[in-house]
């Protein structure tokens, strides 16, 4: 018998996040924190409406996120990243379909263009290239050839120059008050046993 797969892209909710989380460690390891596109995305939301899952069965097995950065004084883009697919699901058009779905979702969203740091052997099969690139600059060691552009408008990424920065709304930081005040509240229910 042939097993089918229908795995699902749907936005991605909260709830996704430990099952994301695990998903991305599986396909970067934990280099996935050193990258240069993770200095434009911490302590960011992603831009509205541009996070996806892939699911299968209920569960996470791809994710994709775009990011709102500037790309050079004034000129708004997206950054797209991190893309992964869990390694049982590869090499089934599931990474492409994930692609497909944010370059689709981001144009019809209104937005520009989209820049990433990735191979262009593989992302060269949805329009990005080095073309327009040449004098963006990312925050950070990277190879140059590997920062990628795709137009979604005609004409947005012409003379684009200067540092590629973050513009995205700030993560809500936890309430430190609430954080003690929770920390106490277990400390007090289930006091540390002492020696006799
Ligand atoms: C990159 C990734 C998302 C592709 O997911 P996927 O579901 O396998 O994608 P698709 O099925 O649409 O495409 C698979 C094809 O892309 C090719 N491919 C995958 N990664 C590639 C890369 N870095 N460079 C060139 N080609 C690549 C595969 O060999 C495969 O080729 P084939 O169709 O001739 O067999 C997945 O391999 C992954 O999660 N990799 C680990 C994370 C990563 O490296 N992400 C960034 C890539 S720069």
């Amino acid at each position: 018998m042939i097993a089918i797969r229908q795995e699902k892209i749907r936005q991605e909710r909260l709830a996704d996040h430990d099952a994301r989380e695990l998903l991305l460690d599986r396909a970067y390891g934990p280099d996935r924190f050193t990258k240069c596109s993770q200095r434009l995305r911490e302590d960011r939301l992603p831009a509205a409406g541009l996070s996806f899952v892939a699911t299968d069965k209920g569960r996470i097995v791809g994710t994709v996120r775009l990011w709102n950065v500037s790309a050079g004084p004034g000129r708004a883009a997206l950054l797209l990243g991190p893309l992964a697919v869990d390694p049982e699901y590869r090499s089934g058009g599931l990474g492409g379909r994930l692609m497909q779905q944010a370059i689709a979702t981001a144009r019809m969203r209104g937005h520009g263009a989209i820049l990433l740091v990735g191979d262009a052997p593989y992302y060269g099969r949805f329009g990005f290239s080095a073309d327009q690139t040449g004098m963006l600059w990312m925050p950070g060691s990277y190879r140059k050839d590997r920062l990628l552009g795709l137009e979604l408008r005609a004409g947005a990424l012409d003379g684009a120059r200067g540092m590629i920065g973050a513009t995205g709304r700030l993560a809500p930081k936890p309430d430190l008050g609430a954080l003690v005040a929770a920390a106490s509240h277990r400390a007090v229910k289930s006091p540390t046993p002492r020696a006799a």
